[in-house]
Protein backbone atom coordinates (compact mmCIF):
# COMPACT_ATOMS: atom_id res chain seq x y z
CA UNK A 1 0.00 0.00 0.00
CA UNK A 2 0.87 3.89 -0.07
CA UNK A 3 4.05 4.46 1.75
CA UNK A 4 3.78 7.00 4.74
CA UNK A 5 2.23 10.13 3.61
CA UNK A 6 1.00 9.12 0.01
CA UNK A 7 -2.89 8.17 0.93
CA UNK A 8 -3.71 11.49 1.90
CA UNK A 9 -1.62 15.00 1.41
CA UNK A 10 -2.53 18.59 1.86
CA UNK A 11 0.50 21.04 1.11
CA UNK A 12 -0.32 24.46 2.23
CA UNK A 13 -3.89 24.39 2.23
CA UNK A 14 -5.70 27.47 2.50
CA UNK A 15 -9.46 28.70 2.12
CA UNK A 16 -10.90 31.98 2.42
CA UNK A 17 -14.52 33.22 2.24
CA UNK A 18 -15.82 36.30 1.13
CA UNK A 19 -18.15 37.59 3.74
CA UNK A 20 -19.49 41.43 2.69
CA UNK A 21 -16.83 43.12 1.49
CA UNK A 22 -13.77 41.88 3.09
CA UNK A 23 -12.08 38.33 2.37
CA UNK A 24 -12.24 36.51 5.39
CA UNK A 25 -9.27 33.70 5.99
CA UNK A 26 -10.66 30.45 7.54
CA UNK A 27 -7.41 27.92 6.82
CA UNK A 28 -4.06 28.94 5.84
CA UNK A 29 -0.74 26.98 5.12
CA UNK A 30 -1.92 23.64 6.17
CA UNK A 31 0.02 20.72 5.15
CA UNK A 32 -1.20 17.07 6.57
CA UNK A 33 -0.13 13.79 5.74
CA UNK A 34 -1.90 10.26 6.63
CA UNK A 35 -0.93 6.88 6.14
CA UNK A 36 -3.32 3.83 4.70
CA UNK A 37 -5.16 2.23 7.82
CA UNK A 38 -3.95 5.49 10.04
CA UNK A 39 -6.27 7.76 12.20
CA UNK A 40 -6.49 11.03 12.88
CA UNK A 41 -7.94 13.76 15.17
CA UNK A 42 -8.66 17.32 14.74
CA UNK A 43 -9.02 19.60 17.77
CA UNK A 44 -9.30 23.69 18.04
CA UNK A 45 -11.68 26.33 19.20
CA UNK A 46 -15.20 26.63 17.81
CA UNK A 47 -15.44 28.34 13.95
CA UNK A 48 -11.59 27.74 13.77
CA UNK A 49 -12.32 26.28 10.20
CA UNK A 50 -12.70 22.15 10.92
CA UNK A 51 -15.56 21.21 9.00
CA UNK A 52 -14.28 23.61 6.44
CA UNK A 53 -10.93 21.26 6.64
CA UNK A 54 -13.04 18.38 6.63
CA UNK A 55 -15.08 19.27 3.52
CA UNK A 56 -11.86 20.09 1.38
CA UNK A 57 -10.67 16.99 2.13
CA UNK A 58 -13.96 15.56 1.01
CA UNK A 59 -13.26 16.94 -2.32
CA UNK A 60 -16.31 18.90 -1.67
CA UNK A 61 -15.31 22.72 -1.02
CA UNK A 62 -12.18 23.89 -3.31
CA UNK A 63 -9.48 25.27 -1.28
CA UNK A 64 -8.68 29.44 -2.17
CA UNK A 65 -5.14 27.88 -2.35
CA UNK A 66 -2.66 25.20 -1.82
CA UNK A 67 -3.76 21.20 -2.99
CA UNK A 68 -5.25 18.25 -1.45
CA UNK A 69 -3.93 14.50 -3.02
CA UNK A 70 -5.77 11.46 -2.29
CA UNK A 71 -4.02 8.20 -3.44
CA UNK A 72 -1.17 10.32 -5.00
CA UNK A 73 -3.73 12.08 -7.38
CA UNK A 74 -5.18 16.10 -6.94
CA UNK A 75 -8.56 15.85 -5.14
CA UNK A 76 -10.78 18.13 -7.01
CA UNK A 77 -14.34 16.34 -6.77
CA UNK A 78 -16.31 14.39 -4.72
CA UNK A 79 -14.39 10.82 -4.35
CA UNK A 80 -16.10 7.47 -4.08
CA UNK A 81 -13.45 6.46 -1.74
CA UNK A 82 -14.45 8.76 0.39
CA UNK A 83 -17.41 9.00 2.85
CA UNK A 84 -18.37 11.87 4.96
CA UNK A 85 -20.30 11.64 8.12
CA UNK A 86 -21.68 15.35 8.47
CA UNK A 87 -21.88 17.45 11.85
CA UNK A 88 -25.60 16.77 12.55
CA UNK A 89 -25.75 13.14 11.06
CA UNK A 90 -27.20 14.10 7.54
CA UNK A 91 -29.87 11.85 7.51
CA UNK A 92 -33.07 12.30 5.90
CA UNK A 93 -35.90 13.42 8.49
CA UNK A 94 -38.76 11.80 5.35
CA UNK A 95 -36.82 8.69 5.43
CA UNK A 96 -36.65 5.62 7.34
CA UNK A 97 -33.57 4.70 8.92
CA UNK A 98 -33.32 1.55 6.47
CA UNK A 99 -34.26 4.15 3.64
CA UNK A 100 -31.40 6.37 4.75
CA UNK A 101 -28.86 3.95 5.48
CA UNK A 102 -29.40 2.37 1.84
CA UNK A 103 -29.45 5.99 0.44
CA UNK A 104 -25.73 6.47 0.13
CA UNK A 105 -25.00 3.30 -1.79
CA UNK A 106 -28.08 3.87 -3.96
CA UNK A 107 -26.96 7.55 -5.01
CA UNK A 108 -23.39 6.15 -5.86
CA UNK A 109 -25.38 3.34 -8.05
CA UNK A 110 -23.68 0.32 -5.80
CA UNK A 111 -25.26 -2.82 -4.73
CA UNK A 112 -25.45 -3.58 -1.59
CA UNK A 113 -25.85 -7.16 -1.05
CA UNK A 114 -28.24 -7.87 2.03
CA UNK A 115 -25.80 -9.84 3.71
CA UNK A 116 -23.20 -7.03 3.67
CA UNK A 117 -26.22 -4.71 4.80
CA UNK A 118 -26.96 -7.22 7.55
CA UNK A 119 -23.36 -7.46 8.61
CA UNK A 120 -23.45 -3.84 8.87
CA UNK A 121 -25.95 -3.25 10.98
CA UNK A 122 -25.03 -6.29 13.56
CA UNK A 123 -21.74 -4.66 13.56
CA UNK A 124 -23.23 -1.06 14.56
CA UNK A 125 -26.19 -2.77 16.98
CA UNK A 126 -28.65 -1.17 15.00
CA UNK A 127 -31.04 -4.43 14.01
CA UNK A 128 -34.10 -3.81 14.27
CA UNK A 129 -34.35 0.19 13.94
CA UNK A 130 -35.00 -0.27 9.64
CA UNK A 131 -39.03 1.09 10.07
CA UNK A 132 -38.34 4.24 12.46
CA UNK A 133 -37.82 7.46 11.06
CA UNK A 134 -34.59 9.55 12.49
CA UNK A 135 -36.88 11.75 15.07
CA UNK A 136 -37.96 8.30 16.31
CA UNK A 137 -34.61 7.51 16.69
CA UNK A 138 -32.12 8.03 19.99
CA UNK A 139 -29.38 10.26 18.94
CA UNK A 140 -26.60 6.98 19.57
CA UNK A 141 -28.94 5.19 17.04
CA UNK A 142 -28.92 8.36 15.09
CA UNK A 143 -25.26 8.49 14.57
CA UNK A 144 -24.50 4.63 14.36
CA UNK A 145 -27.54 4.57 11.00
CA UNK A 146 -25.30 7.71 9.97
CA UNK A 147 -21.92 5.77 10.23
CA UNK A 148 -23.63 2.67 8.78
CA UNK A 149 -24.59 4.54 5.63
CA UNK A 150 -21.09 5.76 5.38
CA UNK A 151 -19.48 2.25 6.02
CA UNK A 152 -21.53 0.71 3.40
CA UNK A 153 -19.47 2.20 0.86
CA UNK A 154 -16.90 0.66 1.81
CA UNK A 155 -14.77 4.17 2.50
CA UNK A 156 -11.33 4.18 1.87
CA UNK A 157 -10.67 7.41 3.91
CA UNK A 158 -13.85 8.09 6.28
CA UNK A 159 -13.97 11.28 7.26
CA UNK A 160 -16.63 12.23 11.18
CA UNK A 161 -17.56 15.82 11.87
CA UNK A 162 -18.26 15.91 15.64
CA UNK A 163 -19.83 12.26 15.27
CA UNK A 164 -20.62 12.06 19.03
CA UNK A 165 -21.57 15.27 19.87
CA UNK A 166 -24.97 15.54 21.93
CA UNK A 167 -24.53 12.16 22.86
CA UNK A 168 -24.76 11.10 26.90
CA UNK A 169 -20.62 10.10 27.81
CA UNK A 170 -21.89 6.10 28.34
CA UNK A 171 -23.26 6.07 24.66
CA UNK A 172 -20.22 8.09 23.49
CA UNK A 173 -17.49 5.77 24.88
CA UNK A 174 -19.56 2.99 23.55
CA UNK A 175 -19.24 4.52 20.07
CA UNK A 176 -15.75 5.42 20.21
CA UNK A 177 -15.29 1.49 20.96
CA UNK A 178 -17.56 0.71 18.27
CA UNK A 179 -15.75 2.72 15.74
CA UNK A 180 -11.86 1.48 17.02
CA UNK A 181 -13.58 -1.81 16.79
CA UNK A 182 -14.50 -1.56 13.35
CA UNK A 183 -11.17 0.39 12.12
CA UNK A 184 -9.28 -2.55 13.53
CA UNK A 185 -11.29 -4.71 11.72
CA UNK A 186 -11.84 -3.15 8.18
CA UNK A 187 -9.28 -0.80 5.80
CA UNK A 188 -9.72 2.77 5.89
CA UNK A 189 -8.49 5.56 7.37
CA UNK A 190 -10.47 8.21 9.58
CA UNK A 191 -10.25 11.62 10.23
CA UNK A 192 -12.15 12.80 13.00
CA UNK A 193 -13.14 16.11 13.94
CA UNK A 194 -13.98 16.66 17.83
CA UNK A 195 -14.43 19.12 20.64
CA UNK A 196 -13.98 16.20 23.06
CA UNK A 197 -10.37 15.94 24.35
CA UNK A 198 -10.87 12.24 25.26
CA UNK A 199 -12.21 11.67 22.33
CA UNK A 200 -9.15 13.06 20.26
CA UNK A 201 -6.74 10.87 22.38
CA UNK A 202 -8.63 7.69 22.31
CA UNK A 203 -9.04 8.18 18.55
CA UNK A 204 -6.16 10.13 17.04
CA UNK A 205 -3.17 8.33 16.46
CA UNK A 206 -2.01 11.90 15.61
CA UNK A 207 -3.68 14.96 17.10
CA UNK A 208 -3.67 18.18 15.17
CA UNK A 209 -5.04 21.49 16.49
CA UNK A 210 -6.24 23.71 14.64
CA UNK A 211 -5.11 27.72 15.75
CA UNK A 212 -7.66 30.53 15.42
CA UNK A 213 -5.22 33.26 15.45
CA UNK A 214 -2.93 32.09 12.63
CA UNK A 215 -5.57 29.75 10.84
CA UNK A 216 -2.77 26.56 10.45
CA UNK A 217 -1.89 23.90 12.77
CA UNK A 218 -1.12 25.30 16.08
CA UNK A 219 0.26 22.24 17.79
CA UNK A 220 0.44 18.44 16.74
CA UNK A 221 0.94 15.33 19.68
CA UNK A 222 1.88 12.39 18.68
CA UNK A 223 -0.12 9.83 20.20
CA UNK A 224 0.86 6.33 18.54
CA UNK A 225 -0.24 4.36 21.89
CA UNK A 226 -3.55 4.78 21.34
CA UNK A 227 -5.28 1.51 19.44
CA UNK A 228 -7.07 -0.18 22.28
CA UNK A 229 -10.28 0.16 24.28
CA UNK A 230 -7.80 -0.49 27.47
CA UNK A 231 -6.19 2.74 26.84
CA UNK A 232 -8.69 4.59 28.38
CA UNK A 233 -7.74 3.66 31.08
CA UNK A 234 -3.56 3.90 31.77
CA UNK A 235 -1.89 6.99 33.15
CA UNK A 236 0.08 7.60 29.73
CA UNK A 237 -4.30 8.35 28.56
CA UNK A 238 -4.68 10.96 31.34
CA UNK A 239 -1.13 12.33 30.80
CA UNK A 240 -1.86 12.88 27.11
CA UNK A 241 -5.46 14.01 27.43
CA UNK A 242 -3.78 16.89 30.16
CA UNK A 243 -1.17 17.74 27.51
CA UNK A 244 -3.46 18.71 25.22
CA UNK A 245 -5.78 20.08 27.61
CA UNK A 246 -2.99 22.88 28.12
CA UNK A 247 -2.21 23.28 24.39
CA UNK A 248 -5.81 23.79 23.94
CA UNK A 249 -5.79 26.37 26.80
CA UNK A 250 -3.11 28.81 25.00
CA UNK A 251 -5.28 28.47 21.37
CA UNK A 252 -8.77 29.32 22.47
N1 LIG B 1 -19.72 29.09 3.00
C1 LIG B 1 -19.22 29.98 3.87
N2 LIG B 1 -19.25 31.29 3.62
C2 LIG B 1 -18.72 32.20 4.48
N3 LIG B 1 -18.14 31.87 5.65
C3 LIG B 1 -18.09 30.57 5.96
C4 LIG B 1 -18.62 29.55 5.10
N4 LIG B 1 -18.43 28.33 5.68
C5 LIG B 1 -17.79 28.58 6.84
N5 LIG B 1 -17.59 29.90 7.00
C6 LIG B 1 -16.91 30.55 8.14
O1 LIG B 1 -15.66 29.91 8.33
C7 LIG B 1 -15.34 29.82 9.69
C8 LIG B 1 -15.03 28.36 10.03
O2 LIG B 1 -16.23 27.59 9.92
P1 LIG B 1 -16.24 26.04 10.23
O3 LIG B 1 -17.62 25.57 10.09
O4 LIG B 1 -15.19 25.36 9.43
O5 LIG B 1 -15.78 26.05 11.78
P2 LIG B 1 -15.66 24.83 12.81
O6 LIG B 1 -14.26 24.85 13.32
O7 LIG B 1 -16.14 23.60 12.19
O8 LIG B 1 -16.63 25.31 13.97
P3 LIG B 1 -17.53 24.42 14.97
O9 LIG B 1 -16.57 23.87 15.99
O10 LIG B 1 -18.44 25.43 15.60
O11 LIG B 1 -18.25 23.39 14.17
C9 LIG B 1 -16.52 30.41 10.45
O12 LIG B 1 -16.21 31.72 10.80
C10 LIG B 1 -17.64 30.36 9.44
O13 LIG B 1 -18.55 31.41 9.64
MG1 LIG C 1 -17.78 22.37 12.54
Amino acid sequence: MASSGEFLVTRGLGKTFQDENRTKTVLSGIDLELSFRDCLAIVGPSGCGKTTLLLALAGLLPPTTGTVAFQGHPLSAPERKIALVLQHYGLFPWKTAGANIALGARLQGIEISAKKLASVKKELDIEGLDHLYPAQLSGGQRQRVALARALLLSPLLLLLDEPFAAIDTVTRERLQNNLLAVFSQRKFSFVIVTHNIEEAVFLGRRIIVLDNKNHGIGAVVENPEMGSIEYRGKPLFFERTTALRNILEEFE
